[in-house]
């Protein structure tokens, strides 16, 4: 090998109780490349990451940086070694500017330290237009968009010095083009000499970016290899651990002429009362009382029809779900269900769609106690309830040990699957499902695909909202576009690409 690796991890484990996060994990990193770690929800990406940017402590292992071993307790530890970390959730403080906010991180936080911020200014400055960025450096950072956010996260880490960035899952909250602009930047960044790594779970950009790709799977690095020496099909196989066999559901024509959903001139100004999780964006949002968060929406969803919702998050799609479920009230507009029974598979199973410590059959009655079958005089039918349970639990291939056991016993993607099959055998007209295959590893992802194609075959009107690109051009008969609270495009999966798709995301149109 013509380098030294700048960083080695060897044997490193973490555990969070019960859960081995880090099971003898080995990582290098070589100088001048871009390093991708792949893997699925929970494989332990971010927190090898973590470990190695000291936010958390490994319980074994040791860390080599430049051939020589390292302690690293704690992040400012690991900006004087030379390393970067651009984190899933952001990191800035909303009120501060992007100037303040990349100057202060740096900055010894001492009293009477006089910090020259003209100076500053003219080299971030510098720096930011090498790498092609435009942000506006005296703005507070809760008024830009959330790739200039990104921006000035990159801008705060390199402005420190860092030779080594880690980025966790970056492309996340980004539209296509400009996911091609950061990955445009990662390359002058390694052709100025520096190391890159980047977490993500799509596999094209993969492909797309990195020069070595590492997979993890429950806890383990399985494979590390150049990205010559790989392909998607072999590194999916990698990931799951066994082969991946893709099931395809015919699509059936259906002509329809009464729209099941029908949205008109949809107005939606208040803030939620419902507390999300999003971050600063939340708290943006609330400080903007007059922000319309649905504008003049117009939007019809017929029976055997899936609509796609596109956006890159923020853009009014929370806010449309919630009105289509009644946690929001419009104000104005008309909104006309034709269908009676509406099913939601809501974007936080944690909040709206399962009670973690109740049982897991009594997690499938949620929202139908109501129904004779299941309660007479308000007493529970537990023999019904539970013939219920086992029927969908058996339908959908559901593997669980005792279904009177609280339901947090299952692993995420299998919760997930509780939530789908309740809400789709509850017989609904409207399925309105907010990021259903979140979290969930490929072969659930594709069952939940594959139900929601039977649901839509059988006469259903299916709302997806997702911010998989992939996912909707798969599933969806027309794609919906909302930016800036309005839907600015809908179009046709076979007549449109990714560009186009991103190029409405943007509000370019
Ligand atoms: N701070 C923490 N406390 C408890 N459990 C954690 C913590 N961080 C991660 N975990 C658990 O460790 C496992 C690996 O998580 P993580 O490294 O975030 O995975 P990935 O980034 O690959 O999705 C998961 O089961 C997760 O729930
Ligand atoms: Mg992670």
């Amino acid at each position: 090998m013509a380098h030294a690796p700048i960083i080695e991890m060897h044997g490193i484990n973490k555990q969070f109780g019960q859960v081995h996060a880090n099971d003898s994990v080995d990582f290098t990193l070589q100088p001048s490349e871009i390093h991708a770690i792949v893997g699925e929800n929970g494989a332990g990406k971010s927190t090898l990451m973590k470990i190695l940017y000291g936010l958390y402590q490994p319980d074994a292992g040791e860390i080599l940086v430049n051939g020589t071993r390292v302690d690293i307790p704690s992040p400012r530890r690991a900006m004087r070694l030379g390393l970067g970390m651009v984190q899933q959730h952001f990191t800035l403080i909303p009120v501060f500017t992007a100037l303040q906010n990349i100057v202060l991180a740096k900055e010894p936080r001492k009293f009477g330290t006089l910090i020259d911020y003209q100076q500053a200014e003219k080299r971030i400055a510098e720096l930011a237009a090498q790498l092609g960025f435009d942000v506006p450096l005296n703005t507070p950072v809760e008024s830009l968009p959330i790739g200039a956010q990104q921006h000035t996260e990159i801008l705060k880490v390199l402005y420190h010095g860092a030779d080594i960035l880690i980025m966790d899952e970056p492309t996340a909250v980004l539209a296509p083009q400009e996911i091609e602009g950061l990955f445009n930047c990662m390359r002058s960044l390694k052709d100025e000499g520096k190391s890159l790594i980047i977490i993500t779970h799509k596999l094209d950009e993969v492909m797309a970016i990195a020069d070595t790709v590492t997979v993890m799977r429950r806890g383990q690095t399985v494979n590390s290899r150049p990205i010559t020496d790989t392909d998607p099909a072999m590194l999916a196989e990698m990931i799951l651990g066994e082969p991946v066999i893709p099931t395809s559901v015919q699509r059936e024509q259906t002509d329809q002429t009464t729209p099941m959903l029908s949205m008109e001139g949809i107005t939606l100004t208040k803030n939620s009362d419902t507390v999300r999780k999003r971050g600063w964006k939340n708290v943006l949002s609330n400080r903007d009382p007059g922000k319309r968060h649905l504008n003049e929406i117009n939007l019809e969803v017929f029976p055997g029809e899936i609509v796609g919702i596109a956006g890159v998050e923020g853009n009014g799609q929370t806010e449309l779900v919630e009105v289509l479920t009644g946690l929001q009230h419009i104000d104005s507009g008309t909104l006309t269900l034709n269908g009676e029974r509406v099913a939601h598979i809501p974007a936080d199973r944690h909040r709206h769609g399962i009670s973690l410590s109740d049982r897991i059959d009594d997690n499938f009655i949620i929202g139908h106690h109501k129904k004779s079958r299941y309660s007479r005089k308000g007493i529970l039918q537990r023999k019904s309830i539970q013939r219920s349970a086992l029927n969908a639990l058996d339908k959908y291939q559901i593997r669980v040990g005792n279904i009177t056991h609280p339901i947090k016993t299952l692993s995420g993607g299998n919760q997930q699957k509780v939530v789908v099959a309740r809400e789709l055998e509850a017989t609904p007209e409207v399925i309105i499902a907010a990021h259903p295959t979140r979290g969930l590893d490929i072969h659930a992802a594709e069952f939940v695909h594959t139900r929601l194609i039977y649901a839509r075959n059988r006469g259903k009107a299916v709302l997806l909202v997702s911010s998989e690109l992939d996912e909707l051009l798969h599933l969806s008969d027309r794609i919906a576009v909302m930016y800036d609270g309005k839907i600015v495009g809908v179009v046709k999966p076979t007549e449109t690409n990714k560009q186009e798709l991103g190029t409405l995301m943007l509000g370019l149109n």
